[in-house]
């Protein structure tokens, strides 16, 4: 079973083909993949309009590479899948009408992949992860913890009530004069920074509810950079140092709580599986080594190329979907917003109220934080 996956919710253009064999084992044919982060560099983040039509320049050609570099053709393909949303509106129609329509030259199923779900399923073709487990996924634009209970089957425990924790990055390097992206500038620079230097907040910390906030921890950042300034390079490295703190206390807290509410919802879990950009950060990761070897847990973090947005993991999602027999028809709208715990692992229909609003609802919608 072979599936084309297309990928363009945000500032990547990813195509993708993936496959699972008659014994179950599954591999990456080709996964090509192109940034735009160059065309937003001087914008100090995603500009939709400038995304939207950067997709449309190159989806074509990667369609094409990715078809090439696995060898084979449209014609070996099973079904093509896309990315519906959550999204900048523009990019997700672009990727979602260059499915359909090649689902509909070749007469091949379609099917319509929530981001979401692409990146809580990404450990099963990784790791081969068996449900159910707890996906911390954090990104440029999202910071959810989530029970994956089975394809389909997915309850938001907690998510941020403000910034992401990547924006979050991304908004303090800004305010320091970091360059975008700002994860892996203030990781570097917080490797030889005082963590202890400046008293920074642990917003929600102890909370229940395993919820996240950020906006106050990147204002206690610039108060105590106005403070001191002018800044000096010490400065800038001891605010890195004393932000990654901060962000590391409050996933490790956070995730302690999402542990204690996945209890209720789905037992215990197999794996602790951490995902997305800000996956890719030494600090955090290593916190979050430490917190799974002392609650007994198997730490899964996908390699930061299947982390990050791409293409594999649409097809991937698509392939499990496809296996249980459930495709879209082309009428799947595009979803600004589209929350993983409303997405279902039967067929898909929607309801007539759904069908009649979700178009004109989804171009008109303001672009949801946990959406982009
Ligand atoms: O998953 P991703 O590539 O794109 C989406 O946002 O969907 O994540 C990008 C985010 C950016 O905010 C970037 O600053 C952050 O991940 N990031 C990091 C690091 N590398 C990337 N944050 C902290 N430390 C890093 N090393
Ligand atoms: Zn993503």
């Amino acid at each position: 079973m072979r599936v084309l996956g297309i990928e363009s919710t945000c500032d990547e253009t990813a195509a993708a083909v993936v496959e699972v064999d008659g014994n179950g084992h599954s591999s990456i044919l080709s996964n090509a993949i192109l940034s735009q982060i160059a065309q937003h560099a001087a914008y100090g983040g995603v500009v939709p309009e400038i995304a939207a039509r950067a997709h449309v320049e190159v989806i074509d050609h990667l369609v094409a590479r990715a078809l090439n570099e696995a060898g084979i053709t449209l014609d070996n393909i099973d079904a093509i899948a896309a990315a519906a949303g959550p999204g900048l509106i523009g990019g997700v129609i672009v990727g979602l009408t260059t499915a359909k329509a090649l689902a509909l030259v070749t007469g091949k199923p379609f099917i319509a992949i929530n981001h979401l779900e692409a990146h809580a399923l990404t450990p099963r073709l990784t790791d081969n992860v068996n449900f159910p487990y707890l996906l911390l996924l954090v990104s440029g634009g999202h910071t959810q913890l989530v029970a994956v209970r089975g394809v389909g089957d997915y309850v938001r425990l907690g998510t941020t009530i403000d910034d992401a924790i990547g924006e979050a990055f991304d908004k303090t390097a800004k305010m320091l004069g970091l360059p975008y992206p700002g994860g892996p500038e203030v990781e570097k620079l917080a490797l030889r920074g005082d963590p202890e230097r400046f008293a920074l907040p642990r917003p929600l910390k102890g909370r229940a509810v395993p919820d996240f906030s950020l906006s106050g921890l990147k204002t206690a950042v610039r108060i105590e950079g106005e403070r001191v300034s002018p800044l000096s390079g010490t400065d800038i490295a001891d605010l890195c140092a004393s932000f990654q703190a901060a962000i590391v206390d409050v996933i490790i807290d956070r995730t302690r709580a999402g542990l204690r509410a996945f209890e209720a919802v789905a037992g215990r879990p197999n794996a602790l599986v951490v995902a997305g950009g800000v996956a890719a950060n030494g600090a955090i990761r290593a916190a979050l080594h430490q917190l799974a070897t002392k609650t007994g847990l198997k730490l899964v973090t996908p390699p930061p190329a299947l982390c990050t947005d791409n293409g594999a993991m649409i097809a991937w999602a698509g392939l499990e979907r496809l296996r249980l027999g459930i495709t879209d028809d082309l009428t799947a709208p595009a979803r600004a917003r589209w929350p993983l715990d409303s997405v279902k692992g039967q067929i898909m229909a929607e309801t007539a109220d759904e069908q009649a609003l979700s178009v004109p609802a989804d171009l008109i919608e303001p672009i949801a934080e946990q959406s982009v």
